[in-house]
């Protein structure tokens, strides 16, 4: 083959901008459209976005809005093991029907000993135990937030503590805290050692978020990134999440697929691997990695991506989508495809649910949320949160995101830092977004998300196209002003 051959068949890798979604005919209204997808095999969201596991995008904060509204958040991994275990651990603990992993106390702890758990578990209450682990009191924030601190817990607990057994229903556990009028019920077997606490917050929680996603116990589903490369940290936060998503740039890669089919041995979570973005790699997830729930999709196109400028190599998000959905449709499989990197509106996401997504991973719309964990500053009048890339200087400072890159590129940043404008808080943007996609499947006749891959019709956009079908010919307020 010569050279000059290189291009004969040479794809146009396309990007959500080049596309446009072709009204269709339609028998539905847009607040008709159901916009359910799933993230993995087993896990259904309610809203198909998902957080980017980034550390100025998603920590135990994000995580726990988004699973409250249907999405999932995907914990990032630039951090040590404990940290991210603890993430996990928070986002497992912010609502039960039971909490099975209950911090309990001892008589003799002082009040000091309890405030640094408070401030380090994030709870407030807790069941007192004697050596044989026997439930003898419990102790409750009102009990001891204005105590001396060297006083004992025997000295302000409550000592007849009401206690319920392992088979109490969460109906009869409503019944028994209204009753007596207290916050939290521990759950004891029959030698009264406590075996859970069911809490009056976790109860109200489940009435105020009816489209949560959560696990069998009523937990909240938990994500979490980890390297390839590191079963340590895998095997930590399988005791707690429900899903492990591989975080590199370049996942098909010979020692990527041996090291994670180590992971895929050890742990019981789902596990979504990427990034890709071709036929051939999504090909050999299929065949050469039993097990795989998900595929995670798009290489280059984030906001703060600079691999494709530094390297000019790179699978757009969209285009990518379409190659990995179509060996996915090839070999009848069943794993998920999440289009990751590049979405900046409703519309783009409708365009990768077009082409085969069952849900789109976003960092840059997210990162200006109230609940991302990126400084909030304000910058000539405006206020905008931090935003960098997990290839960028500052997120490689932290050390622990650096394989995400080829060894090479170590000394070569493949992100950039800056601002994003603030957007307020998860809650809007998740009604913004189901309001924009909803609106897009309204257009194309769509009725749910794999209707959209069934009857959405693309058309491309030129470069002159572009510009006609943004805003034009009007002088807009702002910083972006543009005529
Ligand atoms: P958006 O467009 O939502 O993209 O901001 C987020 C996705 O970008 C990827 N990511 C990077 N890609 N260099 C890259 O080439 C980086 O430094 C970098 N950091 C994140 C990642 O897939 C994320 O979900």
């Amino acid at each position: 083959m010569g050279f000059r051959d290189k291009f004969k068949n040479a794809d146009h890798a396309l990007t959500f901008n080049d596309v446009l979604l072709l009204p269709g005919w339609t028998t539905i209204e847009p607040s008709e459209a159901d916009v359910r997808s799933r993230v993995t095999r087993s896990v259904e969201l309610d809203v198909p976005f998902v957080s980017s596991p980034m550390d100025t995008v998603t920590e135990s904060e994000m995580a726990i809005a988004l699973a409250r509204h249907g999405g999932l958040g995907v914990l990032h991994r630039n951090c040590t093991v404990k940290e991210e275990v603890e993430m996990a651990r928070m986002v497992k603990r912010a609502e039960a029907l039971i909490i099975r992993d209950v911090v309990t106390v001892r008589p003799d702890a002082t009040i000091d000993d309890l405030l640094g758990l408070m401030e380090t578990k994030n709870i407030h209450g807790f069941p007192v135990v004697d050596g044989d682990g026997g439930i003898v009191g419990i102790v409750t924030w009102r009990d001891f937030r204005l105590a001396d601190r060297t006083l004992k817990v025997e000295d302000v607990m409550t000592k007849d503590v009401i206690t319920s057994g392992e088979n109490t229903t969460l109906e009869e556990a409503k019944a028994i805290l209204h009753e007596h009028r207290i916050e939290k019920l521990p759950i004891v077997d029959d030698a009264n050692k406590v075996r859970g606490l069911i809490t009056m917050k976790d109860i109200t929680l489940k009435g105020t978020y009816p489209h949560a996603i959560r696990d069998e116990l009523g937990r909240l589903i938990c994500a979490a990134a980890i390297s390839p490369f590191d079963i340590e940290r895998a095997v930590a936060l399988d005791e707690y999440v429900d899903i492990l998503v591989t975080d590199v740039a370049h996942f098909h890669n010979k020692n990527c697929f041996d090291a994670v089919k180590k992971v895929l041995d050890k742990v019981d979570a789902e596990v979504i691997v990427g990034n890709i973005g071709t036929y051939e790699a999504a090909e050999d997830c299929l065949t050469k990695l039993e097990g795989v729930a998900g595929l995670r999709v798009g290489i280059g196109s984030g906001s703060i991506c600079s691999t494709s400028v530094v390297t000019r190599a790179g699978s757009p998000t969209l285009y990518a989508t379409t190659q990995v959905a179509d060996a996915v449709n090839d070999y009848g499989s069943d794993a998920t495809i999440i289009s990751d990197g590049g979405i900046r509106n409703p519309g783009d996401i409708a365009v990768a649910l077009a082409v085969g997504a069952d849900c789109a991973m976003m960092g840059n719309v997210f990162a200006g949320t109230s609940e991302s964990p990126g400084r909030l500053v304000a910058l000539e009048g405006r206020y905008y949160k931090e935003y960098y890339g997990m290839g960028s200087a500052a997120a490689r400072q932290k050390r622990f995101a650096q394989d995400r890159y080829s060894q090479p590129s170590k000394t070569i940043s493949e992100g950039v830092e800056g601002w994003v404008p603030y957007r307020g808080g998860v809650t809007d943007i998740v009604s913004e977004f189901v309001g924009g996609l909803k609106a897009a499947m309204g257009y194309v006749g769509a009725k749910t998300i794999p209707e959209m891959a069934e009857k959405a019709k693309l058309a491309l956009v030129t470069e002159r196209g572009v510009q006609e079908i943004n805003p034009h010919d009007i002088l807009l307020p702002g910083p972006n002003r543009k005529t």
